[in-house]
C-alpha cells in the first residue's frame, strides 16, 4: 500500500539573523529565492499537496510563487516550529504521512525525503547529520541503546549536550494523526519561550511509539542557512553540486570552483568553459561549443562549434553553430545569429537577425536590424534605430558590403548587393548591387597652420 503524503514547508520566520529587509525564505541561492528551492524538490516527490507556512513578509513570500500550485496557510504569530507546523495540521488528512521541510534548509534531496517518508509509513522519522561543527542546530539525544530520546536546542543544551555532532536537520515525516495529536502536548517552556516542533520526539517516546533517525552523509543537505556567512557557505555547497554534475557529464570546467550557474545548463559533448563564466536561466551548449573567461550567458541557446571568446554578456539569443563572438561583445535580448556569422569586438547587437556567413566585426550597434547572408558590415557602423519616440527596422540584403563608420538612419533598406561607402549617413533605401556615398569632397586648405602653444589669442573687441 502507498501512503499518501502532504508536504509542509516552514516559511514564516522572519530570520533577524540575515539584517535584511527582504524576508530570510527570499533571499537568493544560486538566483533562485531559498524557499523556491524547497518547493522544487517538494514538487519534485509524488505529494498529494504542499502547504506552505508564510507569516513574515507575508505578501512579499506569495508573491513570488503565485503560480505554484501551493496551500497557504498563514502563521499570524511566530510563536515556534511546532505551532507553525499546527496551523497546516487541518489541512492535513489525517490519513497522509505528513513531510515536514524547512524553508531555509535547502539543499536536501528527492531521493533523501523518499527514504524519510518510507521510514514513517507507521512512526515518527527524523532526517539528521553528523556536523564537524554543529553549532546552533538542534541536537539528537539517544539513550544507551542508541534509541531517540529527544531534541535539545542549542539555547537549552548542557556542555555535554552542546558536545554532541550528531544534529537535527529540521526535517520529519510522520502520520499526520500521531503528528497532530502530538503537537498538541508541546508547551513553549524554553529558552526562546517557543513551541518547539523538536518536543514531538520527547511525546513520541512517553507514548511508547518508535522514532527513527534516517542519517544523511551529506553535510550540505544538512545545513540551514540563518546569516549571511551560512548563505555563501552554501553557494558554495551548491556551486560544487552542480560543477560536479557538469564535469560527469564530459563538460571541461577549467576551474569549477569559478563557474556559477543560476538555472540549468545542458551540454552536448566537448563542451569547454573557461573561468569566471556565468551561466542563468536556460541555456544550451552544443557539441564543442568553447566558452572564453569571464563570460555571462543568460538564457541563450548556442549550435555547436560556436566559439565565444572572452568578456562577452549574451542574454536570450539564439546562436547557430561555427559561430564567432567577441572578445567584448554585448548581445542584448532578441538576436538570432544563423550558422558561421561572426560579431567582433565591441559590437553591440539588440534584436536583429544576422544571416548565416555574416560579419560585424568591430565597433558597431545593430539593433532591429535583418542582416541577410555573407554580408560585411564595416567597423564603427551604427544603426540609427530611434528617432527620439520610436523603433524602426533596418535591412541588410545578401552580400550587401556596408564600409567603415556608416550610419544607417532607420528605417531603411540596403539592397542585396549594395555597397555603402566609408562615413556615409545613409537614410534612403539603395536598390541592389549599387554604390552608395553620402560624404561632402575632400578639401584642401592651402596654408593653413596648427595654433602654436603659448601665445593666447586676444578675445576679438
Ligand atoms: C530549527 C530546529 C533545530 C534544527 C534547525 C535546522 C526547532 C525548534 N529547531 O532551529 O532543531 O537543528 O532548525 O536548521 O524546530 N518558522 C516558522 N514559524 C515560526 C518559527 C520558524 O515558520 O514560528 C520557520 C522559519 O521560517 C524557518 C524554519 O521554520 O524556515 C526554522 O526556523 P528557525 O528559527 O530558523 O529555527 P532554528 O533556530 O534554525
Ligand atoms: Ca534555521
Amino acid at each position: 500500500m502507498t501512503v499518501e503524503v502532504s508536504v509542509v514547508i516552514l516559511a514564516a520566520g522572519q530570520g533577524t539573523r540575515m539584517r535584511s529587509r527582504l524576508p530570510k525564505v527570499l533571499q537568493p541561492l544560486a538566483g533562485q529565492p531559498l524557499l523556491g528551492h524547497v518547493i522544487a524538490t517538494a514538487e519534485s516527490l509524488k505529494v498529494n499537496k504542499i502547504c506552505l507556512v508564510y507569516g513574515h513578509g507575508g505578501e512579499q513570500v506569495r508573491e513570488h510563487f503565485v503560480e505554484r500550485d501551493l496551500v497557504w496557510v498563514l502563521q499570524e504569530e511566530q510563536l515556534g516550529t511546532g505551532h507553525a507546523v499546527l496551523q497546516a495540521m487541518p489541512q492535513i488528512d489525517a490519513g497522509h504521512t505528513a513531510l515536514i521541510l524547512y524553508g531555509d534548509v535547502p539543499l536536501v534531496r528527492p531521493e533523501t525525503l523518499a527514504s524519510l517518508v518510507s521510514a514513517a509509513s507507521d512512526q515518527l522519522a527524523v532526517l539528521t547529520a553528523e556536523l564537524d561543527d554543529p553549532t546552533g542546530y538542534g541536537r539528537i539525544i539517544r539513550d544507551s541503546d542508541d534509541h531517540l530520546l529527544a531534541i535539545v536546542e542549542e539555547q537549552d543544551a548542557t556542555e555535554e549536550q552542546k558536545a554532541l555532532r550528531e544534529i537535527n536537520t529540521g526535517m520529519m515525516a510522520c502520520p499526520a494523526d500521531l503528528l497532530a495529536g502530538w503537537l498538541t502536548r508541546i508547551a513553549p517552556d524554553n529558552a526562546r519561550s517557543e513551541y518547539y516542533l523538536t518536543d514531538i520526539i520527547r511525546c513520541a517516546v512517553a507514548d511508547g511509539a518508535n522514532v527513527v533517525a534516517v542519517r544523511t552523509d551529506s553535510v550540505a543537505e544538512a545545513l540551514g542557512v540563518n546569516d549571511k556567512m551560512q548563505l555563501a557557505e552554501m553557494e558554495r555547497l551548491l556551486r560544487k553540486r552542480t560543477s560536479r554534475a557538469l564535469l560527469e557529464q564530459g563538460a571541461t570546467l577549467v576551474d569549477p570552483d569559478r563557474f556559477d550557474l543560476r538555472g540549468t545548463l545542458s551540454c552536448g559533448n566537448d563542451v569547454y568553459i573557461d573561468v569566471n563564466v556565468l551561466v542563468e536561466g536556460q541555456v544550451y551548449f552544443g557539441d564543442d561549443v568553447t566558452v572564453g573567461p569571464n563570460c555571462i550567458i543568460r538564457n541563450t541557446s548556442i549550435g555547436p562549434g560556436t566559439r565565444v571568446h572572452a568578456n562577452c554578456v549574451i542574454e536570450a539569443a539564439t546562436i547557430g553553430g561555427n559561430c564567432e563572438i567577441g572578445p567584448f561583445a554585448r548581445m542584448r535580448p532578441g538576436v538570432e545569429m544563423a550558422d558561421q556569422s561572426k560579431l567582433g569586438n565591441f559590437v553591440e547587437v539588440k534584436k536583429s537577425r544576422i544571416g548565416s556567413g555574416s560579419k560585424v566585426n568591430h565597433l558597431s550597434y545593430i539593433g532591429d536590424t535583418t542582416i541577410g547572408e555573407k554580408v560585411n558590415v564595416g567597423a564603427g557602423t551604427i544603426t540609427c534605430n530611434y528617432d527620439g519616440a520610436n523603433k524602426h527596422p533596418t535591412i541588410i540584403g545578401d552580400g550587401a558590403f556596408i564600409g567603415s563608420g556608416v550610419e544607417l538612419v532607420a528605417p531603411v533598406e540596403i539592397g542585396p548587393g549594395a555597397t555603402i561607402g566609408a562615413g556615409s549617413t545613409i537614410t534612403k533605401a539603395v536598390p541592389a548591387g549599387e554604390l552608395a556615398i553620402e560624404r561632402s569632397r575632400q578639401q584642401i586648405i592651402t596654408g593653413w597652420k596648427r595654433p602654436t602653444k603659448g601665445v593666447p589669442k586676444k578675445p576679438e573687441q
